[in-house]
Formats: C-alpha cells, structure tokens, sequence
C-alpha cells in the first residue's frame, strides 16, 4: 500500500478529482505497470503552466494515467538552457509541481518527479551526444528560434542560415549562445530513450524533438548492432497534434512570446485577457474567408466549448451577425470553467511542502530504477565496463 505520503485532505482531493478508492490500488498500479507501454512527458519550469500547456500536454497526462505506465516530469534542467534566476527556478518547479497535481495527476497512478533527481539523465546525455551531430542539432528549428533571442536578432527568413552561423561563431561574449541550448535535443531524447517510453504527449511544437529523438535512438541501435531503444511517437488519442495559437493574433501561445492565459490566472486578468484579443473589423459579406486572429478565437472556442456553441459562432459570422465582444465573453467562460476547479485546488496544494516533497521522492525512486537499468546496459553496450 503506497498511500503513506498522503494526508487526509489530498487522499479527499483525489478521490474526488479522480474516484480513487485507496484501498486495493497500489496493488492494481502494480498489474497495470507490468505489462502496459511506457509514457514519459515533462514540461519546463519556466513560470506558470498556461492553456498551450494544459492542451497540448496536462490533459492528456490526466487521461493517460489510467491506461498506461505514465510518468511525468518537471524539466528543470531544461529550464536552466535559457539561464534562469536560481530563486525563480525553484519556485517554477514547486509551482508547476502544484499545478500537476492540482489538474489530477494522481502520484498513486502515475510517477511524478523532478528531471534533477535522476542523476542518470546527465550521464547518459554526456553518452548520447558522442552520437549527435553539431550540424544537426544547430538546424534545429527551435534552436535556431532560441539562438536568435539570445543574439537579438529577428525572425528567421529562409535564406539566411549561413549569416546566422557566422553570427554565432562571431558573437560577442556578451551574446553567447550557451552549449546547453544546442544540446538541448539530446537531453530531450535522453529523458524519454533513458525511461524506454514509446508514447510522449506533447503539443505540435514538440515533433521536430520527437523526431530527433527516433533519429538517435535508431542510430544508437543501428552503430552497436543493437536493439535497445524503442522509437517514441507522439500521442494524442489518434488526433493530429495540437497548436494552442495565442490571442494576440498569430503564432502560438507560450511563455516567451508573452500572451498567456495561465491556469492561475484570476477571473478579472483571464477576462481582461480575453477581451483585449486581436480580431478584425467583422465579415463585410456572407460567408467570408476568416483572418488568423479570428479563426485563433474560433480554435481556442473549439478546445473550451461545446460543438453546439461552436456552431452558433460559426454560423454568425457566416451571415454576418456576429458580434466579437459576445464571443469573447462567450470564450472566457468556457476558459474560466476549466480552469477554476485547478486554480482553486493549487494554493492549498503548495502550502503542503511535506506532501510535495514525499511525492517528489518518491518519483525519483521510481523513475531511478529504470534509468539507472538503461544507463549501466548502455555503458555496456559502448564499452564502459569495469575491471
Ligand atoms: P512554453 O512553450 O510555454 O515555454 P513548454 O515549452 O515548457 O512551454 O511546453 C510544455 C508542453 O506544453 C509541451 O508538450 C509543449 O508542446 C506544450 N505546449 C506549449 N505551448 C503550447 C501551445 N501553444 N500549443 C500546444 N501545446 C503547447
Ligand atoms: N522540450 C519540452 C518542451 O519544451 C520539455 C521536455 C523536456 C520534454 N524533456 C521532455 C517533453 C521529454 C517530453 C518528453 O516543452
């Protein structure tokens, strides 16, 4: 029986969130974990979790846990690439920690732990980057995104990767672009290939990291004449991968493009929010085509609403009807309806440091058994034996 770390109030919580009855479940997480696949996600401690990250990621955390082997993580050595405050650092990690639990991550059905635990992720990153290429890993979109921040220089344009690399063999010690933000791929693949997982759910900004992942994982086999890693695929229950676009009238939402909706935000800031989102002057004739700030405002309806209320929007602005200041009010309910029960749950949750701490133990226990398996059989394999 695994239920020793939780106290009366969050056994109530969980089994309210998730009908969880304490008695006779480790014994069922025991059978489900024998024989069921591997899932492994993890997301940066870089600030509050927001709707890109609830959609593209914790819901489907929350709905796996009952099928499958699931293990989600706190990527906090994958925050440190962009070189964090180290206060910060740690209060994203207790922060993002609340919130998985406080959306239903359930520690008796999935393992929770910090990347920093697993002390086996950096020695198996230090392995696996004899087998990654530099030429590879600076093609890489987001590295390329990142780098550019870092240097301050624009957009990318299709033509201009050999100025960008100049740039960052030339740059200014004052303008570095850290090692850590070019291996990142590595320590990615790492995290999954370490844990043997083949379903990763993540969001659609994520599948170039996927593919680098089988990428490596395939090499690594094919060099040692092995086969030791399985490719991981994203998962979505059979559903393309998902884009939460952000309100300010293109691209994605995210952290650093500033135009969140966080799951804590409060009722007032997520309305405000809402009603500040870019639209456009309104269909002029019937059935016109949808610029990109409306057909974001139609996505995130699409995620939060029911196809009933979809529809109704959808028809108005086909005939002209629709007004976008009562489709906003409209998207932040639907919004706030998913996001009040987490928000609500996530304060009580924080101030409870002994729980937290108790589960972040015992995921690390948990997630260092496999991946201290995988290291000395990879050590192995490469050559790394003892006298
Ligand atoms: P951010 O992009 O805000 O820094 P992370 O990179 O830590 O967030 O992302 C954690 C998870 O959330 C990943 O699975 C990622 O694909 C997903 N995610 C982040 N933003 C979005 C978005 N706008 N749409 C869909 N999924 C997203
Ligand atoms: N790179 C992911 C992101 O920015 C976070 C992450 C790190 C991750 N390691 C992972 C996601 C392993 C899935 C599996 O969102």
């Amino acid at each position: 029986m695994c239920v020793f770390f939780l106290n009366k109030k969050n056994i109530a919580t969980f089994a309210h969130i998730n009908n969880f009855n304490p008695t006779n479940h480790f014994s069922e997480h025991l059978n489900r974990i024998m024989d069921k696949e591997i899932v492994l996600s993890g997301i940066r401690s870089t600030g509050n979790l927001h709707l890109g990250n609830y959609y593209g990621a914790l819901r489907n955390f929350v709905r796996l846990q009952d099928i499958y082997d699931c293990n989600f993580f706190i990527a906090d050595l994958h925050a440190l690439t962009t070189n964090p405050d180290p206060q910060q650092l740690h209060a994203s990690v207790k922060q993002i920690l609340a919130e998985y639990l406080a959306a239903g991550i359930d520690p008796e059905k999935a393992t929770i732990f910090i990347q920093s635990d697993v002390p086996e992720v950096a020695e198996m990153y230090l392995l696996l980057n004899m087998h990654v290429g530099i030429g590879e890993l600076m093609r890489t979109t987001s590295f390329k995104d990142k780098a550019r921040k870092c240097l301050g220089i624009g957009p990318a344009k299709d033509d201009d990767d050999e100025a960008f690399e100049k740039q960052i063999i030339g740059a200014e010690t004052n303008k570095r672009v850290n090692a850590g933000l070019l291996t990142y791929p590595t320590l990615m693949a790492v995290d999954i290939l370490i844990q043997k997982a083949t379903k990763v759910p993540v969001g659609k900004d994520q599948e170039q990291h996927l593919e680098l992942t089988r990428r490596f994982a395939r090499r690594f086999n094919s060099f040692y004449g092995v086969d030791f890693f399985p490719e991981p695929q994203n998962f979505n229950f059979g559903a393309a991968a998902v884009k939460v676009p952000g309100l300010d009238g293109s691209g994605k939402m995210g952290k650093s493009e500033g135009n969140c909706i966080y799951l804590v935000d409060n009722p007032k800031t997520l309305k405000k929010k809402v009603m500040r989102a870019v639209t456009d002057e309104g269909p002029k004739e019937p059935n016109s085509p949808v610029s990109e700030p409306i057909a974001n405002l139609f996505s995130l309806l699409e995620l939060t609403s029911t196809p009933e209320i979809v529809k109704q929007y959808k028809d108005a602005y086909a005939d002209c009807s629709i007004r976008y200041g009562d489709l906003k009010k409209q998207l932040a309910e639907d919004i706030l309806k998913v996001t009040t029960p987490i928000r609500e749950r996530v304060n009580d949750i924080l101030a409870d440091e002994d729980y937290l701490r108790k589960v972040v133990n015992r995921g690390a226990e948990k997630a260092r058994e496999r991946a201290s398996k995988t290291l000395a059989e990879m050590r192995q394999i490469m050559g790394i034996r003892r006298f």
